[in-house]
């Protein structure tokens, strides 16, 4: 986890700016993120796992904007952008923690993720998945717009030359996508979407599905009933 706090304090910077150049179809993505998290009422109380600088609570400020946001990330620099974006905004709450570890204290309506949870063993997945699962109010929804290993080799090869492609489509410094793909091949953990999605079935979660996918990045959800 050291590694992967270093890598992430590193990049902070810098992190806002680079990601449409390495998320293909990034509005779309968290677009179908922010969709899928639905709650009747109009101020539900938001975890934000793995918040980094806050992109993803930022658009789910814009459906919510009495909603009570807590943003968990490992990498003070990431959240000390995040602060930044929410200066004033007495509803968003800032908590540095190893959400794998540590205790996540309060009980919430909706609990997100964007691009984190892939970064974790798959042991510790499932783990995490059982933990939302208890920290959700009932009724509440867990959406993960998160990285997926496809189901055979052949399309995971595939998978990233499309990634590649895109990658390569932009223009985006030689040394930053050296990095980029450094952090991939050290950092990212991708589990398979259908192992995951019965991760989620197994902790308790009901109406599991799969709300987008473009090869590897996919937003998949359960509900607690
Ligand atoms: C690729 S960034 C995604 C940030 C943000 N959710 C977004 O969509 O832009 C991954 C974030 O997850 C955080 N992270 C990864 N594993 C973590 C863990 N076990 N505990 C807390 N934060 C973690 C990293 O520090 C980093 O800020």
């Amino acid at each position: 986890m050291e590694e992967l706090k270093k890598a992430f304090d590193a990049i902070a910077s810098r992190y806002d700016g680079q990601r449409r150049f390495i998320i293909p179809q990034m509005e779309e993505f968290y677009e179908a993120a922010v969709w899928a998290a639905d709650w009747p009422g109009n101020n539900p109380a938001i975890l934000d796992i793995g918040a980094g600088t806050g992109l993803l609570s930022a658009l789910l400020l814009q459906k919510y904007p009495m909603g009570n946001f807590t943003l968990v990330d490992i990498s003070e620099n990431m959240l000390d952008i995040a602060r930044a974006r929410f200066d004033g905004n007495p509803h968003v709450h800032f908590f540095v923690a190893d959400y794998s570890r540590d205790e996540i204290p309060g009980k919430y309506d909706l609990v997100c993720s964007a691009l984190s949870i892939h970064h974790l063993e798959h042991a510790d997945k499932q783990r995490l998945f059982q933990r939302i699962y208890s920290i959700l109010k009932s009724g509440g929804i867990f959406v993960n717009a998160d990285q997926a290993e496809a189901q055979s080799s052949w399309l995971s090869r595939k998978n990233l030359l499309y990634w590649d492609s895109f990658v390569a489509k932009h223009p985006f410094p030689e040394d930053e996508i050296r990095a980029v793909i450094k952090r991939r091949d050290t950092l990212d953990k991708n589990a398979p979407l259908f192992d995951q999605v019965s991760w989620l079935s197994d902790a308790g979660f009901r109406g599991v599905d799969i709300v987008y996918k473009n090869r590897i990045f996919c937003v998949f959800i359960g509900r607690k009933e």
